[in-house]
């Protein structure tokens, strides 16, 4: 049985990466969000995971619109990142564990959650900005990672609700799994923010605030809202809480909220990030 040793949840603006790039972590427009992450790093230090099993969406680095699965689990040795588009530098590529990720995908579609298997996988910002808060300045990550894929971007969405039911089926396969890897369950992308149309710009507090006080010890009343009406509460690309809310799903019951940071703007984004320890 692997051991769920806790959870990390944050946005993944690539803007992050442009920081990190360029030294300005103390710099007064990003010390917020990057002081935010301290008590992730020590703790990772601490509980020092084998595993990350990332709940994310793809931006059109490696699912375009023409193809794009509802969720995609990678099942390869290695996940490279690629140039985006952004002036990021090109990550470091994350190595995988296949054999886990194909215990997760046999218990997902026994319990039929139908996946798309990927054997082949580039992972983009919302993997890579994360994985450089978290170890920053490592050669080589310490952990391995299954990536689960999340379509937040061509409509029709999975609903809120089928994405806590799958986090909770993808926690089922980690307690049925054989080996005693200790795993860390990450989220990431949002909170409110839209990139497109008139409402560009757009953020919204009160909902993101709702999210961040229920995630944890009320997750199911994050799936009340339709994906249309979250849509509406949290921007285009808010509905990346979907990320958030399969992540948690994975922690397990038990989970507590250690630390949480909300921060506005980065970017165009509302910025949080937010840790779960599993006892
Ligand atoms: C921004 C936020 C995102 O989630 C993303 O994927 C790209 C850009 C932004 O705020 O700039
Ligand atoms: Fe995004």
């Amino acid at each position: 049985m692997a051991r769920i040793v806790g959870g990390i949840t944050t946005s993944h603006v690539p803007a992050i990466g442009g920081a990190i790039a360029k030294g300005l972590q103390s710099d007064p427009y990003w010390k917020p969000f990057f002081d935010g992450f301290v008590p992730v790093r020590h703790w990772l230090s601490e509980v020092r995971p084998d595993v990350a099993v990332v709940f994310y969406n793809d931006h059109g680095l490696n699912f375009f619109l023409d193809k794009m699965p509802t969720f995609a689990i990678g099942a390869a040795d290695e996940y490279k990142n690629a140039d985006e588009g952004w002036g990021l530098p090109v990550y470091k590529p994350f190595l995988g564990h296949p054999a886990l990720s194909w215990h997760i995908i046999e218990t997902l579609v026994a319990k039929e959650f139908d996946v798309t298997t990927c054997q082949e996988m580039l992972v983009d910002h919302a993997m890579s900005i994360p994985f450089e808060l978290a170890w920053p300045d490592a050669d080589a990550l310490p952990v391995k990672i299954v990536p689960i894929a999340i379509n937040t971007v061509q409509h029709p969405l999975p609903s809120a609700r089928r994405c806590l039911a799958l986090g909770r089926a993808v926690q089922a396969a980690l307690t049925s799994w054989e080996g005693a890897e200790r795993v860390v369950v990450m989220g990431t992308g949002g909170l409110s923010h839209q990139l497109d149309g008139q409402r560009a710009g757009f953020i919204n507090k009160e909902y993101d605030r709702f999210c961040l006080d229920n995630l944890v010890n009320n997750p199911d009343a994050l799936t009340t809202h339709s994906i249309h009406e979250i849509v509406a509460l949290s921007g285009t690309q808010g509905v990346e809480i979907l990320n958030w809310i399969a992540a948690r799903g994975a922690m397990g019951a038990t989970a507590k909220e250690t630390h949480c940071n909300y921060h506005i703007p980065i970017s165009n984004t509302a910025a949080a990030t937010m840790l779960m320890e599993v006892p």
